[in-house]
């Protein structure tokens, strides 16, 4: 089963069949809400807000081990990860849509991992290349037939928050080699592989990365907006997810 965890701006799912929620509890705590299980073109889907109901979770709040958890529990064996991001590159622009093939973490201070106490054996995951390709792929080709422009790739830099970045702090992401920052990204996509979940990331640019724009500053109005936008662009795509051919990660 499919599901996708949505950020920002993306706090339930269009077109949803079936839909049932249900509460529950992990042994890692509560997942940001409840999961919203139904059917999307007749095919069972799972849908969890990852900063709950309210958005009322910060991203260094956010509970990613009983998210990723539940939604395991809940029968999901691919994850697509929506969240809103700063663009560093100058593609996509504000509204458009990123699919990363790589990311840097640059949060502290996360519980980021299954693999610890005295009952846990040490075990180290293969993460070089953090989403899956066949994911990633399925997701692209959702964008194309939904008519939305997505770029292929980029490196996602995952940010503690939750204030922006410096003008310095982005101009030394962009020399790490990162297109794009987010504060979400991580450690859900390692927990994700921890568990053996497919995982691929749905970026959306709501502005310009601190010091990208001429000099000026974030503009939160401008977010807000590019948003809108930029989630509508996210909900044609996963509209398409089940109209494209796909192999057995769905
Ligand atoms: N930085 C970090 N996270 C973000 C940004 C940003 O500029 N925009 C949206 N999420």
């Amino acid at each position: 089963m499919l599901a996708i965890i949505g950020g920002t701006g993306l706090y339930e799912l269009d077109g949803l069949h079936e839909v049932r929620e249900e509460s529950v509890v992990t042994p890692w705590g509560p997942p940001s809400g409840p999961l919203v299980l139904g059917r999307l073109a007749d095919q069972p889907v799972v849908f969890l807000a990852r900063h709950g109901v309210r958005h009322a979770i910060a991203p260094h709040e956010i509970n990613f081990r009983a998210n990723l958890w539940a939604l395991r529990e809940a029968g999901a064996r691919a994850i697509v990860g929506v969240g809103a991001v700063g663009g560093i590159a100058p593609e996509p622009a504000e509204g458009g849509i990123a699919v990363p093939d790589q990311l840097i973490d640059y949060t502290w201070g996360r519980p980021a991992t299954f693999f610890e106490g005295p009952e846990s054996p040490v075990e180290h995951i293969d993460f070089t290349w953090p989403y899956t390709e066949a994911l990633r792929r399925r997701l692209l080709a959702a964008a194309v037939h939904a008519g939305v422009d997505a770029v292929d790739g980029g490196c996602y830099g995952a940010t503690q928050g939750p204030r922006l970045e410096t003008a310095a702090e982005i101009a030394r992401l962009e020399r790490d080699g990162c297109t794009l920052v987010g504060m979400t990204g991580m450690p859900e996509a390692a927990l994700a592989r921890e568990l053996g979940i497919d995982y691929a990331c749905c970026a959306v640019v709501v502005n310009r990365a601190a010091g990208k724009n001429d000099g000026g500053e974030v503009s939160l109005d401008t977010i807000w907006q590019n948003l809108s936008q930029g989630m509508d662009n996210v909900r044609a795509i996963i509209g398409a997810l089940f109209a494209v051919e796909h192999t057995d990660e769905g």
